[in-house]
């Protein structure tokens, strides 16, 4: 039998916001309770963007805030539900025990902006999938006014595959 693949990476170049929302559309029909979605990168590359536009391709309507302030944001979309998180903000692990996130993860998905404050506050067993998503704004210009983003991710357990055909 063969051995499943542990991990799958891929890179690809996104031209403008649509290639970013369209990406993200492809995610969400993977997206599955369990899942985590780490979106890393600066301020302003595009976290919240791709966030955004997965809720909207799970049918969210309506306004989607930035979790900035608010740390999480419940979405019950009509295929599960899902939790939008932004640690930018946190200062300890005590906080991110507080947000529950464990829980959210026994019947939804999970994005998380700022996922490296997880931390040891975070228990990461109860992570079913895992997809680590890497935003950064062209090495050249490093003006956000610029639309071009560069976008690497790794797709873990469950998630190679996945990812492996949703950049095929
Ligand atoms: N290709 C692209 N993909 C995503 N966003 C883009 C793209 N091109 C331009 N943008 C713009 O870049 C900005 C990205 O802002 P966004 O809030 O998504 O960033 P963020 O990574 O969540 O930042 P923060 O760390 O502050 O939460 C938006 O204004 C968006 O319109
Ligand atoms: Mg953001």
């Amino acid at each position: 039998m063969p051995t499943p693949v542990a991990s799958y990476s891929a890179a690809l170049d996104l031209a403008d916001e649509a290639a970013t929302r369209s990406f993200a559309a492809r995610l969400a029909s993977y997206l599955e309770p369990g899942d985590l979605i780490a979106l890393e990168g600066d301020l302003g590359a595009g976290k919240s963007t791709l966030a955004r536009a997965l809720l909207r391709a799970l049918g969210v309507e309506g306004e989607i805030p930035s979790p900035t302030f608010t740390l999480i944001q419940h979405y019950d979309t009509a295929y599960l539900p899902v939790a939008h998180v932004d640690l930018y903000r946190i200062e300890d692990d005590g906080e991110i025990e507080e947000l529950g996130l464990e829980d959210a993860l026994d019947f939804g998905a999970l994005l998380v902006e700022w996922p490296a404050r997880l931390g040891r506050g975070f228990e990461a067993n109860r992570v079913k999938g895992r997809l680590d998503i890497s935003l950064t704004l062209d090495d050249a210009t490093e003006d956000p006014a610029v639309e071009k983003r560069k976008l690497a991710a790794t797709g873990h357990g469950g998630w190679a595959a996945k990812l492996e055909r949703i950049v095929a």
